[in-house]
């Protein structure tokens, strides 16, 4: 008999989130768990994108604007010193969908991605899942991204690259001096993705800022969301910025209504509120460097963040320390799937939660 599925997807391993709060409340019989596993905002959403919701909650019957026109028109003004008009946007069910769009649309049968390893995983899962072939290129010991071996690893069948930067699991960036050489040496018809999830946490000025790269654009697509510092990571959406024509290939595999009415309004209504924007890179700002000096103070090993988490390498496996830290109410991720079986990663939250942490971790070393 024939196998019912493909072979790559009997050999697919499903995304493993972090865990979810009420579950693992009822797995383990702990109240009021502290997730910091996903790098979601501890101040949650905008009070004006909640509102702009609660307002809008009677059109649920109606279908959302497909084309998403008045959240390309908000979001062009909100990225207007880059150039960016809406006819350069791509708005996904989150960004792993514009991922998904990027390697249907543009990586043929026979052709490659390259990616750092590890990195963001769903590039290695969307690429499994189209049946790609991924050429992983090793992070440098200390975790940061070889562009040069990236660039050296490109071949002939090579179609897309993707970059994450600040990376996941470890928080580096790529800075602007290393990609501008890798970008102008890199061929032509390879497409380079610059992931930038956590871009609004950046403050170091020198890191990589993809949406400079405006006249790179006919092979540049930058991805950005509002699941971290806007905090609508529930209601999944997130967008791409590229050249007209590449958006346009990629609107072509896009999913009629792919992002629901509620999404679009609340996004809108984030991008209207820059002070909660503010008062979360604030809070994350110091939050992180309590963390990272307390951290220090304790002899445990972190690698510089210019995201909203960190990771940690404990020296050890750190099973056991995330299950200690789980039964004192905190969550935080494993990231053996990243091949980083000795480190967590952990979301900063407020200046509660970090202490609480830190305090629990303490006793967890113990
Ligand atoms: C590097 C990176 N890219 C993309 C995403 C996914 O974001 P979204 O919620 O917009 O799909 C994440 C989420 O953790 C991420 O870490």
């Amino acid at each position: 008999m024939k196998p019912l599925v493909t072979r790559n997807i009997e050999e697919l391993r499903p995304y493993k989130p972090g865990k979810p709060i009420e579950e693992t409340e009822r797995e383990i019989g702990v109240k009021n768990l502290v997730k910091m596993a996903s790098n979601e905002n501890p101040l949650g959403p905008s009070p004006k994108a909640v509102e702009a919701i609660q307002k809008a909650a009677e059109q649920m019957h109606i279908y959302p604007d497909g084309g998403c026109y008045m959240l390309k028109e908000r979001l062009a003004k909100h990225l207007s010193k880059y150039d960016v008009e809406p006819h350069n946007l791509i708005i996904g069910n989150g960004s792993n969908e514009v991922i998904e769009f990027i390697i249907r649309t543009f990586v043929a049968a026979d052709e490659n991605i390259v990616i750092g390893d590890p990195s963001f995983i769903i590039y290695r899962l969307a690429g499994i899942s189209h049946n790609r072939e991924e050429i992983a290129v090793p992070l440098r010991d200390d975790l940061t991204c070889d562009l040069e071996a990236i660039y050296n690893a490109v071949n002939a069948k090579t179609k897309v690259i993707f970059l994450a930067s600040p990376n996941n699991p470890t928080g580096i960036p790529i800075y602007d001096d290393e990609f501008v050489h890798f970008m102008t040496h890199v061929r032509d018809d390879v497409i380079i993705c610059i992931d930038e999830a956590y871009a609004e946490f950046v403050d170091d000025p020198k890191v990589l800022d993809g949406l400079q790269y405006a006249p790179y654009r006919h092979r540049l697509v930058v991805l950005r969301t509002f699941s971290k510092i806007y905090g609508l990571a529930g209601l999944r959406i997130g967008y791409g910025v590229s050249s007209a024509d590449l958006v346009s290939y990629m609107d072509r595999v896009r999913p009629p209504f792919n992002v629901n009415r509620m999404a679009q309004i609340a996004a809108c209504a984030a991008l209207d509120d820059p002070a909660h924007v503010k008062k979360t890179q604030a809070v994350n700002a110091s939050g992180r460097k309590e963390v990272e000096d307390t951290l220090t103070q304790m002899g445990v090993k972190w690698y510089p963040s210019q995201a909203n988490f960190l990771l940690i390498d404990l020296g050890k496996p750190s099973g056991p320390v995330f299950d200690t830290l789980l039964h004192k109410g905190f969550i935080t991720r494993q990231v053996d799937n990243y091949g980083l079986p000795n480190c967590l990663r952990v979301t900063i939250g407020t200046e509660d939660q970090n202490r609480g942490f830190i305090e629990a971790l303490r006793e967890s070393l113990l």
